[in-house]
């Protein structure tokens, strides 16, 4: 069953046209990564779920609902929360206050409700629990980053996209981040990922897509876009 749904997207900035055409989906349960280069589209992608810059063509299907026209605001409580680019954490509040951000979005979960999503994401992230009380801007790149998916759990997403989680980061950081992505999809939140990273994406992911300039160039599991020669060549440095 489909969770997201984009068919023939088209999207941009004014006169820019960035995505052309777009179609992809990612089901139930699933890992999908996008890859793609440096200035490709991806996080234009990203950003176009959640309408700014909103889709000037084609439609976007959130459960099989036609959701291309929706708010802003009306999107984040259907299920779909975003890690962007960069992390966007409040460097100046504490770790313990960006969390409860995340959980703001939200306003009908109830109280005790977020106390156990709270447990929950510090049980995947237990340096958030050590850390709670520090300001965010002090830690590490890497947590950081843990602590930006953290925040984006708050919200109970039934689908986490990520911008380039890996961006910046120490390979046994990325490792450690990756795993817990992992376990994050296996307690049953759909993941879809868009990543500089081919190498580490694509063996997280059951499925993959190919971005070049922003059209969908190519598609298929983890395992058979890591062996297809295009794709070493293009995004594994040729290995
Ligand atoms: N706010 C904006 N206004 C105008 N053009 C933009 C804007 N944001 C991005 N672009 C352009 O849109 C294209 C796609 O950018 P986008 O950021 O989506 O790529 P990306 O794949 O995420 O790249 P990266 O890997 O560097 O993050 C680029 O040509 C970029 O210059
Ligand atoms: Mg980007």
């Amino acid at each position: 069953m489909k969770i997201l749904e984009l068919e023939r997207v088209e999207s941009g900035y004014g006169a820019v046209a960035v995505l052309r055409q777009v179609s992809l989906h990612v089901n139930v349960g699933e890992i999908v990564t996008l890859i793609g280069a440096n200035g490709a589209g991806k996080s234009t992608l990203l950003m176009t779920l959640f309408g700014q810059p909103r889709a000037v063509g084609g439609r976007i299907l959130l459960d099989g609902v036609d959701i291309t026209q929706r708010a802003t605001h009306q999107l984040a409580g259907l299920g779909m929360a975003l890690v962007p680019e960069g992390r966007r954490i409040f460097p100046g509040m504490t770790v313990a206050e960006n969390l409860a951000m995340g959980a703001v979005s939200v306003p009908e979960v109830a109280a005790p409700e977020v106390a156990r999503v709270l447990e929950r994401v510090l049980g995947l992230f237990p340096i958030l629990d050590e850390r709670a009380g520090q300001r965010a801007g002090t830690l590490s790149g890497g947590e950081q980053q843990m602590l930006a998916i953290g925040r984006a759990m708050m919200s109970r997403p039934r689908v986490l996209l990520l911008d380039e989680p890996s961006l910046g980061l120490a390979p046994l950081v990325i490792q450690k981040i990756f795993a817990v992505l992992r376990e994050i999809a296996a307690e049953g939140t759909t993941l879809f990922l868009v990543e500089q990273n081919a190498n580490q994406a694509l063996r997280l992911a059951n499925r993959g897509y190919v971005l070049v300039n922003g059209e969908i160039r190519m598609e298929g599991s983890g395992e058979a876009l890591l062996a297809d020669p295009e794709v070493r060549r293009a995004y594994l440095g040729g290995h």
